[in-house]
């Protein structure tokens, strides 16, 4: 582990060409994806014609906005293998993301895709300052989830040494981080906490601890929460963004000289920002939905993908590549309560404001009467609960809550570890209101 830049000369040349050479690069491959797309899926040739665009319609990337959208339900419709652009037979991996309602969104590989996954996620590792001399403890989930496997290929292609420990068995994390001296640890940021508590039961110090970098994703969090693990835990927190359509993690990530939002891996995933109400495409710098059209993707190609996830494009700095900010939430997630937006994030960054709070929340929903109510359970770090609900009251977090997003919230402050701990993502919100 160098804890520094990677040098230069260990990068791939296309991550610091110029802004032409990437975008004379992203217009052939996208020539490819969208003939791809047209000429082997159905259902793309029909959304196609139905919106009187043909592949040779693009010859400026600007052309890109004639194309329709693809959406999760697109996904669905096609349950399970129709959007698959090769013979089924050239697939050599499937995965699966577990929707919370109805059927699971099932992404393909072929052996080349599986190299371009294996790839970014190499280079993702190396932009963490890891290094074929890094131990990496993987504690995303291995399985149907492209968490693990995914995290697990890149280390191996980096050449670095894979713990594959998945999620879960918590104690044991812990006993074989302290056994192995693994110097990366890649796990959601919400299991990190988990694993950090279970660090101070078991007397494993920051001192003591050979972790020095952790490779976050799969879910949002906030740089408050990133304050809060580097403190407890000594190491430097990177973010990691991606999602299964797409590839899984790797699709951007933060360098780790700069810590300045995640670095789109702009050749082999092309972004858009567009406005999610009108679908209209936003000069980069503005707030909107993300958008992603895959430039190298055999099985599944996706053209102009909605993420969902709410975030803005951003010039690039340590790498040529653009940026996106952070997403700290996407519009799934985004709670309308009495008319008001709220984001579980913005209600994270106050809770982490307060130091006789743990870092763990869960916000329920649920209807008063005709009105929404939102009741924020969050658990004090240590000591007891009353001394600490005392010191919340006086400080008012729910007054703070009301400031901020304008919405009255009752605080309930628990004992610690009363607060259900996630192995995976954790599940910020119960919505109530629906049942
Ligand atoms: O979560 C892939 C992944 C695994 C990414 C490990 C990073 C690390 P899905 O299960 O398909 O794939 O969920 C994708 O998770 O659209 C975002 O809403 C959210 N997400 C992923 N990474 C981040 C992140 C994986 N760094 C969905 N920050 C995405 C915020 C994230 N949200």
């Amino acid at each position: 582990m160098t804890l520094a830049k990677a040098p230069r000369d260990s990068l791939d040349p296309i991550e610091i060409a110029s802004r032409d050479e990437i975008a004379a690069l992203q217009l052939a491959r996208l020539k490819q994806t969208l003939s791809a797309a047209y000429q082997n899926v159905p259902h793309y040739r029909a959304k196609f014609n139905a919106a009187g665009v043909h592949p040779d319609d693009l010859t400026d990337l600007s052309d890109l906005a004639r194309f329709p959208f693809t959406t999760k339900d697109d996904l669905r419709q096609n349950y399970p293998f129709d959007m698959i652009a090769t013979p089924v037979h050239d697939v050599v991996r499937l995965h699966a993301s577990s929707g919370t309602t109805g059927k699971p969104t099932v992404v393909a590989y072929t052996q080349k895709d599986i190299d371009v996954w294996s790839n970014a996620m190499a280079r993702s590792l190396r932009a963490a300052g890891g290094t074929p001399d890094d131990l990496v403890h993987v504690s995303y989930g291995y399985g149907l989830f492209t968490g693990g496997l995914g995290a697990h290929y890149g280390a191996e292609k980096l050449g670095a040494t894979v713990i594959p420990m998945s999620g879960g068995q918590t104690e044991k994390q812990v006993q074989l981080i302290r056994d192995f001296r693994p110097t990366i640890i890649m796990v959601t940021p919400s299991y990190m906490l988990a694993l950090a508590d279970e660090m101070d039961r078991q007397g494993l110090s920051r001192e003591e601890c050979s972790l020095e970098v952790g490779i976050f994703g799969a879910e949002p969090w906030t740089d408050a929460m990133r304050g809060e693990i580097e403190d407890r835990t000594g190491m430097q927190a990177v973010d990691i963004y991606g999602l299964s359509e797409i590839v899984g993690p790797g699709v951007s990530m933060e360098c780790i000289e700069s810590k300045d939002g995640l670095h789109i891996w702009e050749d082999w995933f092309y972004p858009e920002i567009i406005d999610p109400e009108t679908g209209a495409v936003l000069p980069d710098g503005a707030f909107g939905e993300l958008v992603f059209t895959t430039l190298a993707k055999e099985a599944l190609p996706m053209v102009r993908y909605r993420t969902r996830d709410l975030t803005r494009l951003l010039p690039g700095t340590a790498r040529s590549m653009r940026r996106m900010e952070k997403v700290t939430g996407r519009s799934d997630d985004m709670l309308i309560i009495r008319g008001v937006n709220v984001f579980p994030s913005q209600i994270e960054e106050l809770i982490l404001k307060e130091p006789t709070l743990a870092p763990h929340y869960q916000i329920e929903v649920f209807r008063e009467g005709p009105l929404d109510s939102m009741l924020v359970r969050v658990e004090a770090r240590d000591g007891s609960v009353a001394d600490a609900a005392r010191v919340i009251a006086g400080r008012d977090l729910a007054e703070r809550i009301k400031d901020l997003i304008g919405v009255t919230a009752s605080v309930q402050v628990q004992e610690p570890g009363a607060i259900e701990r996630s192995l995976g993502k954790a599940r910020r919100v119960i919505d109530n209101r629906t049942l």
